[in-house]
């Protein structure tokens, strides 16, 4: 039985690898901020806006309880799920993490023409925004170096490093022993 938990800054590519990396491996793919959407029917800016940042991390930390005792399963997590209510600890339990690691500047490029969908990073300039991803990382990456596997994502433009990215990262994972 396989349980892989992908994890990572928002624009590491979690959604795109775990499509790619299940698709390979023949496992099924949850996305769990589609899996929150899905239950809530609201999207995840929504479910911020209208509860607040607290009670979507509470919100979170079910949807995670729940997805974590799927079988044959690759799990992309949104990038603050690993930092609250101990789910780095929970997923370190429950399967192999892995963590998407990419630089500050290309995590900025990839956000930069979505992140009015997304909450946190609504209303950022794009200089404030590699601040404010700079100084995000330096609280998160406690959490995420939690990981058992640190994964280098920062080539991820094409088609084609997407596919040479997730051979990659099949090997290793068939390298690694629990
Ligand atoms: C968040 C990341 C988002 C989503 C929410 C909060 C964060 O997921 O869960 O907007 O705190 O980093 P992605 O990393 O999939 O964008």
């Amino acid at each position: 039985m396989q349980r892989i938990f992908l994890i990572g800054y928002m624009g590491a590519g979690k959604t795109t690898m775990g499509k790619e990396l299940s698709r390979r491996m023949g496992l099924s793919f949850i996305d769990l901020d589609h899996f929150i959407e899905g239950r809530y029917h609201k999207s995840v800016r929504q479910l911020f806006e209208e509860k607040g940042e607290d009670a979507f991390r509470e919100i979170e930390r079910n949807a995670l309880l729940e997805i974590a005792d799927f079988e044959d399963v690759v799990i992309s997590t949104g990038g603050g799920a690993p930092c609250f209510h101990q789910n780095m600890e929970f997923m370190n339990e429950k399967g192999t993490t892995v963590y998407l690691k990419a630089t500050v500047e290309e995590l900025a490029k990839r956000v930069s023409l979505s992140k009015n969908t997304r909450p946190i990073l609504m209303g950022l300039s794009d200089t404030d925004l590699e601040l404010f991803i700079t100084d995000a990382l330096k609280k998160r990456s406690y959490f995420y170096e939690q990981a058992e596997i640190t994964f280098d994502a920062e080539m991820m433009e094409t088609e084609a490093d997407i596919i040479a990215l997730g051979k990659q990262l099949e090997s290793t994972l068939s390298n690694h022993k629990k």
